[in-house]
C-alpha cells in the first residue's frame, strides 16, 4: 500500500543536519516555506508551470482548486517527490530545490500522502515506528495515542484490518514523531464519514496550537474554511488567487467559479 516515493525519506537514518541545526531559528516574519516560480515534470510532461505561494510559522493553509491543478504535484515538489523541479522552495530561510527528499525530510517537512502508505502486513505500532525520527520535538507513541484514542486500542491490529477513518489517523500521527515541523496533508479528510471528518479537523487544531505548521489540500471546503487560516487556488498548476479565511464568507461567488462547484 505505500508507495516507494513517500517512504523513501523516511528509511535514511537520523543524521542530524548541523545546517538545520543553525536554520531552525528563522527570523520571525521570515516564512516557513516560500515557494516561488516552482515548475514540475512527470517525465515529459510539464505540470507546474511557477507556483508561488508562502506558508509562515503557525499557520494552517490550504491548497485548493479543481482536479488535475496541481494541488498533490505541488506537495510532492515541495518534497523531492518529483522527477524534476525548478524555482525555489525555501524551508527556514535555506534553498532547498537542488536537495534530495531525504535530505528535504532530514530538515523538517513531511508528507502525509493521499493513498495514506500504510503498510498492510505491519501492525498499527510498526507502521508508527517505521519513519525515524529527524528532530528533536517529535512526539511520542504514548502523545500520539493520546491524541488519537483508537490507534491505542488497535496497536496490535494489523494495517490491512484498519477502517478508512483510523488508516487516516496512523498516516497523520506516523509523521507526527519524526519532528517534522511543517506537515503537508494531501486531502486527509477524502471518503471519510462525517464523524471522522469532524475528529480530523478537531486533531488538525490540536496541532495548530501545538505550534506546527500545516499545509492542507482539501477538496472538502467547508471543512477547509474550519481550520485554516488563508487559501491559495491553484489552476492548470499555477497559484491564481489567494484568500484569507476570514474573506471566504464574502468571496463566495468567486469560490464557486475557481472550483466549479
Ligand atoms: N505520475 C504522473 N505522471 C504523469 N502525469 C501526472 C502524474 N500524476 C499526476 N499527473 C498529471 O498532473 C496534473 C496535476 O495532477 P495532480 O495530481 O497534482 O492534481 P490535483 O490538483 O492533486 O488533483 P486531484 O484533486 O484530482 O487530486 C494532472 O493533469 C495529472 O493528470
Ligand atoms: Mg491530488
Amino acid at each position: 500500500m505505500a508507495d516507494a516515493a513517500s517512504m523513501a525519506a523516511s528509511r535514511s537514518p537520523a543524521i542530524p543536519d548541523s545546517a538545520s541545526m543553525a536554520a531552525s531559528q528563522a527570523p520571525p516574519g521570515v516564512a516557513l516555506l516560500a515557494v516561488e516560480g516552482l515548475q514540475a515534470w512527470y517525465g515529459e510532461s510539464h505540470i507546474l508551470h511557477g507556483v508561488d505561494f508562502e506558508v509562515r510559522r503557525g499557520e494552517v493553509v490550504t491548497l485548493l482548486g479543481r482536479n488535475g491543478a496541481g494541488k498533490t504535484t505541488t506537495m510532492k515538489s515541495v518534497m523531492g517527490m518529483v522527477g524534476k523541479r525548478r524555482g525555489s522552495v525555501r524551508f527556514e530561510g535555506v534553498e532547498t530545490i537542488a536537495l534530495s527528499s531525504d535530505r528535504i525530510a532530514r530538515r523538517g517537512m513531511a508528507i502525509c500522502p493521499e493513498e495514506r502508505g500504510i503498510f498492510a502486513s505491519l501492525t498499527v505500532l510498526e507502521n508508527l515506528l517505521l519513519p525515524p525520527v529527524v528532530r528533536e520535538g517529535g512526539f511520542s507513541v504514548e502523545r500520539i495515542y493520546a491524541l488519537f484514542p483508537n490507534l491505542k486500542e488497535r496497536q496490535a491490529s494489523q494495517g490491512t484490518k484498519l477502517s478508512g477513518g483510523e488508516q487516516q489517523m496512523l498516516a497523520i500521527g506516523r509523521i507526527l514523531r519524526t519532528g517534522a515541523s511543517l506537515l503537508l496533508l494531501d486531502e486527509p479528510t477524502e471518503g471519510l464519514a462525517p464523524v471522522i471528518v469532524q475528529q480530523i479537523g478537531a486533531t488538525i487544531g490540536k496541532l495548530k496550537e501545538s505550534g506546527l505548521t500545516i499545509l492542507l489540500v482539501e477538496q472538502n471546503f467547508r471543512f477547509a474554511q474550519s481550520v485554516a487560516d488563508r487559501h491559495y487556488v491553484m489552476e492548470n498548476g499555477r497559484v491564481i488567487d489567494m484568500i484569507a479565511n476570514s474573506d471566504l464568507e464574502a468571496n463566495m461567488e468567486r469560490i464557486h467559479e475557481y472550483l466549479g462547484v
